[in-house]
C-alpha cells in the first residue's frame, strides 16, 4: 500500500513528493503454555501466573494500565532475547507485545521517517529498510528482539546503535498514567542505556520512529572487522545489501544469530556489557588488552577478551550451561540448563575476571526475579 502527496521543500519554494507506505510482518502464533522458557531465547524461566498476548496498541496499554491499577506485578515481554527469568517464573501478568506494523513517509527532501510498532520483529524492520534503500539500520542486522526494545538499551552492533537514527519514542508512562513522547535528545542514550533503562519498567514503549537517509550505500563503515569483511577502508560506504549480508555472516560466525537447531545460539547475546574504565584502570590492564577511548574520556575494554584471558575460553563449562563455542560473551543453555545453572556460571565468570583483572563485569540482560 502506498500513497503520494506534496510538501514544501527546505527553501519553501519548490515542492517535494512524499510517498507514504505501510508494511506489516506476519503475526506471531499465540503461545500454547504459560511457560516463560518457551518465550525466551535462553529457553529459561518458570511459568507466568497470567499471560496475555497484546496484538493492538489499545490492548497493550489497557492490559498494563489495568494490572497497574490492581497492583498486579507486570512483566512486558517482547521477543525474550535479553532477559533471564527465574526458574520460579513470574508471579503476575506477563504481557507479550505482539503489535505489528511499520508506516513510512519518504521524500527526497526529508528522507524516510519510519514509525514501527513495538512488537515488530527487529530484523524484519532492518530487512525492509535495506530493501527500500533506507540507510542507517544495516549494521543492526540479525539482532534478535522486538523493535520496541531497541531504544531501551540503545541496541548497537558493528559501529552503530539506534541512538543515531531514533527520532522519537512514544511510550505509555505507567507512573503518570498517560502517553509521553520523547524526542531522541530526551532519551538520554548512552552505551547500552537510556532513560527507559534508567527507570526500569516505568515506560512502556508503544512505537519507535526512525529518521533514515535514502540511497543505495550504507552509512560509513565504522567497525574494523566489518570493513575487513567488506574489503573497504574504515569510513567508506558499501552497498546496503552487502553490509547486511556481511554482518549476518559475522554474527553467525560468533553464534549470535538464533538457530533453533543449534544450542550454541541459545543465549541472550552478550551476557555482560563491555566495561567503561577510568584511564588509570585501563592502563593497569595487560598491554594487549583492547582499549577504545570514548568521547567522555573513559576507556572501553572488551568483556569477551577479559573473560577469555581470565581462563574461561570458548566452550568453557562442563555442565548444561556453558560458554558459546564461538564467543566467550554468550552464555548458552546447552539443553537441560536451569536459570540457576546459568547464573552460577555467570557468577563464576564475573568473580574470575574480578580476581584476575580487578574489573567487575555487569550483566547486560534484564534479570527477572533473580540476581547475580
Ligand atoms: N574476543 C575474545 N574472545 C572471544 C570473542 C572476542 O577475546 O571469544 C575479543 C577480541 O579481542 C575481539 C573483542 O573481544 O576483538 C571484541 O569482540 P567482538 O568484536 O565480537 O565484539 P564484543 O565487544 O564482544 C559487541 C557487542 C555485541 C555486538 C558486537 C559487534 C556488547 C556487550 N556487545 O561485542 O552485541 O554484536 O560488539 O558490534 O556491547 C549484544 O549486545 O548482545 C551483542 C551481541
Amino acid at each position: 500500500m502506498s500513497e503520494t502527496h506534496l510538501i514544501s521543500g527546505p527553501s519553501g519554494g519548490e515542492t517535494c513528493e512524499v510517498v507514504s507506505s505501510a508494511y506489516e510482518s506476519e503475526s506471531a502464533p499465540a503461545p500454547t503454555s504459560n511457560l516463560l522458557a518457551d518465550l525466551t531465547t535462553l529457553r529459561l524461566g518458570g511459568p507466568a501466573r497470567r499471560l496475555v498476548t497484546a496484538r493492538t496498541e489499545a490492548e497493550l496499554v489497557s492490559q498494563v494500565r489495568d494490572a497497574d491499577a490492581q497492583g498486579e506485578p507486570v512483566l512486558v515481554l517482547g521477543a525474550g532475547s535479553n532477559v533471564v527469568v527465574a526458574d520460579e517464573g513470574f508471579e503476575g501478568l506477563v504481557v507479550l507485545v505482539a503489535t505489528r506494523g511499520l508506516a513510512a513517509d519518504v521524500s527526497d527532501c526529508a528522507g524516510a521517517f519510519v514509525t514501527v510498532a513495538a512488537g515488530e520483529p527487529w530484523d524484519e524492520v532492518v530487512r525492509h529498510a535495506v530493501s527500500q534503500e533506507w540507510i542507517g539500520l544495516e549494521t543492526l542486522s540479525g539482532i534478535p528482539g522486538a523493535a520496541g526494545a531497541t531504544p531501551i538499551q540503545n541496541v548497537g552492533a558493528y559501529g552503530a546503535d539506534v541512538s543515531q537514527t531514533v527520532a522519537r519514542v512514544r511510550t505509555w508512562d505507567r507512573m503518570a498514567n498517560r502517553y509521553v513522547t520523547f524526542t531522541a535528545g530526551d532519551c538520554a542514550f548512552g552505551y547500552r542505556t537510556s532513560r527507559f533503562k534508567q527507570s526500569p519498567g516505568r515506560y512502556l514503549v508503544v512505537d519507535v520512529s526512525f529518521q533514515l537517509e535514502l540511497g543505495p550505500l550504507s552509512m560509513p563503515v565504522r567497525y574494523a572487522e566489518l570493513a575487513a569483511a567488506l574489503g573497504v577502508e574504515l569510513g567508506q560506504r558499501a552497498p546496503l545489501g552487502d553490509v547486511r549480508e556481511a554482518v549476518l555472516t559475522l554474527r553467525r560466525s560468533k553464534g549470535m544469530v538464533l538457530d533453533p537447531e543449534d544450542h550454541d545460539t541459545w543465549s541472550a547475546g552478550s551476557f555482560f556489557t563491555n566495561p567503561l574504565l577510568t584511564p588509570e584502570a585501563a592502563a593497569a590492564l595487560p598491554d594487549d588488552a583492547p582499549r577504545y577511548t570514548q568521547p567522555d574520556g573513559t576507556v572501553k575494554t572488551s568483556a569477551a577478551w577479559l573473560i577469555d584471558r581470565a581462563g574461561f575460553g570458548k566452550g568453557y563449562g562442563s555442565g548444561p550451561a556453558g560458554l558459546s563455542g564461538k564467543h566467550t560473551l554468550a552464555l548458552t543453555n546447552r539443553g537441560g540448563a536451569s536459570t540457576a545453572d546459568v547464573l552460577r556460571l555467570a557468577r563464576e565468570i564475573r568473580d574470575g575476571v574480578d580476581v584476575r583483572f580487578g574489573v567487575v563485569l555487569q550483566p547486560e540482560p534484564v534479570l527477572v526475579g533473580c540476581e547475580l
